[in-house]
């Protein structure tokens, strides 16, 4: 018998026994009702597909708002930055720890006016903006704000979401400045800041998507992701906050993999879990505060370099579990990004793939296909009792920053990963191209490269702007931005002067660093 990705067992044949005593009123509920299983709106794509959101972002600010113009040109209904490592760890791009890195897993931006660049000629209030910026969000959101204001768009017509989710980038990302508790405190302050001033901005993009992406099983990447969501919560509530104050506006990130059946039981296992947590642990009232809404990403660890072009037809498979699984925004990769980044092409094909399944398929003319499915049910129950075992684990060690420190998660992860390693080399599990169905000798494919010349451009950018600008209202701002760092005064508004008075993302981060230190991981890890 075959075993899923979370290591249960798929029965080659299911029936009714496989869901004796199962009650679809329990289990169920309705579409866009407690506990959410089957989607988290009445009419799901019925009312509205899902967001074509498409993870964009290289060089200067100047080449990415090209590449974002040519997405909304082709058909994509929301943007999706991607920040190259010196943005996403708070470094200028002419610090000497930023050689080599500007421009390229992201777009450079060191200022407001990088930002201003990168938005130029998009109307903010017509667009919804995700940004995968973690330690640093609250600069990233803020520079966001100010552009949107010197295009006349009040803060309260923008949508979009923070990825702001630094605990996952402690178990298995790595862009984290701060220690645990400045980290959270400031997240703590985003959530206030936005409920006063952002109001249908998505705070967090809770993700289990990177966690996957290091080898996680489904069961565990909901698991820890939801344990992450769970001490956000806690954190929130212990600033202070009302849980229905913030709940609304926290969101989720998940992967997508070609094992289709397991990933629609992963994701409406997640909402169920999820949503009973919040009614049950957090006497959550509002409706919005139970519903689980996330975004997909296919499986960037599926796709192979090998016949590069295989990888569109694993890349619209798993698109397809993503849509089966009722997500509210998807990402579908393109093929060559197993090479180098997408080119113009590339990334077209990956947008078109969506745009198939939303408008050739029949999947988007009924809520939830797969409810009542006998394999599907069985395992949404399999895997959420998988996820509910370790969320007891993760609990027992105290909570997911106790686990973290206690190495767990990452312990856990990397066995998942070891044994997907094994099973690869030993061909127990078949990757087409790779370790089956091989070439003789690949055939060429001439990937998009970054212009090395990126790197001196945008520090030209940086010396003129600190010549320029009014250095003793930056100076002042960022004092000022220490004192209530030191404090327990929102940090968020003095941030937003130093960044309007046109502080760099190094400096306001430097600033930060000074009064919180940075974080050393245990030797848990
Ligand atoms: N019926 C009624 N209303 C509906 C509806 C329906 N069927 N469908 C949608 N709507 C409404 C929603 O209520 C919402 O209204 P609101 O703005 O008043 O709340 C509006 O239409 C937009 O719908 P959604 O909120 O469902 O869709 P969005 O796309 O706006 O938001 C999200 C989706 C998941 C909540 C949001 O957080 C999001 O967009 N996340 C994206 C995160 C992302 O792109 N991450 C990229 C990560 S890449 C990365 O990490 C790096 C690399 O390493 C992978």
């Amino acid at each position: 018998m075959r075993e899923s990705e979370s290591g249960l067992p798929i029965e080659p044949v299911y029936g009714p026994g496989d869901l004796a005593g199962w009650d679809p009123a329990e289990k169920l509920g309705e579409p866009g009702a407690y506990p959410f299983t089957r989607g988290v709106y009445p009419s799901m794509y019925t009312g509205r597909p899902w967001t074509m959101r498409q993870y964009a972002g290289f060089g200067t600010a100047t080449e990415s708002n090209a590449r974002y113009r040519q997405l909304i040109a082709h058909g994509t209904t929301g943007l999706s930055v991607a920040f190259d490592l010196p943005t996403q760890m708070g470094h200028d791009s002419d610090a000497l720890i930023a050689h080599g890195e500007v421009g390229k897993v992201g777009v450079a931006i060191d200022s407001v006016d990088d930002m201003r660049v990168l938005f130029d000629g998009i109307p903010l209030d017509q667009v919804s903006t995700s940004m995968t910026i973690n330690a640093p969000a609250a600069l990233l959101l803020l520079m966001y704000q100010l552009v949107a204001e010197e295009q006349g768009v009040p803060a309260r017509q923008l949508t979009g979401t923070i990825q702001n989710d630094v605990l996952k980038e402690y178990i298995a990302r790595g862009t984290y400045i701060f220690p645990p508790k400045p980290s959270l405190r400031l997240i703590a302050d985003i959530f206030r800041y936005c409920r006063t001033e952002i109001p249908r901005w998505n705070t967090i993009s809770i993700s289990g998507y990177h966690m996957a992406e290091a080898g996680a099983s489904p069961a565990q990447e909901i698991a820890f992701t939801l344990a992450d969501g769970i001490e956000y919560v806690r954190t929130a509530v212990a600033a202070g906050m009302d849980v229905d104050d913030f709940a609304p506006r926290l969101s989720f990130f998940f992967v997508a993999r070609t094992t289709i059946l397991e990933e629609v039981a992963k994701f409406r296992a997640a909402r169920r879990i999820w949503a009973r947590v919040m009614r049950e642990e957090f006497g959550a009232r509002d409706p919005k505060s139970l519903m689980l809404r996330f975004h997909t990403q296919t499986a960037g660890v599926q796709l192979t370099a090998q016949q590069p072009e295989v990888n569109l037809v694993r890349v619209a498979v798993q698109g397809l579990a993503a849509v089966l699984g009722g997500t509210q925004s998807l990402h579908t990769n393109s093929f060559d990004e197993a090479i180098a980044l997408p080119t113009d092409k590339s990334a077209r094909l990956a947008l078109r793939t969506q745009q198939v399944l939303a408008y050739e398929t029949d999947v988007t003319a009924t809520v939830d296909p797969f409810a009542g499915s006998y394999v599907v049910e069985r395992m949404t129950d399999d895997v959420e009792a998988a996820a509910l075992d370790l969320m007891r684990r993760v609990e027992d060690l105290g909570g997911a920053v106790a686990a973290i420190e206690h190495g767990f998660q990452k312990n856990e992860i990397e066995r998942s990963a070891y044994r997907i390693a094994q099973e690869t080399d030993s061909g127990e599990r078949v990757v087409v191209g790779v370790n089956r169905f091989q070439l003789d000798e690949e055939e060429p494919y001439e990937p998009l490269r970054v212009d090395p010349a990126i790197e001196a451009r945008q520090a030209e950018r940086l010396a003129r702007l600190r010549a320029e600008r009014d250095q003793s209202a930056v100076d002042r701002a960022l004092a000022e931005l220490r004192k209530a760092a030191e404090g327990t005064d929102n940090v968020l508004y003095p941030m937003k002067d130093a960044l309007k008075a046109r502080a760099t993302v190094g400096e306001v981060c430097d600033a930060l660093r000074e009064v919180w230190g940075t974080y050393v991981p245990s030797d848990a890890f």
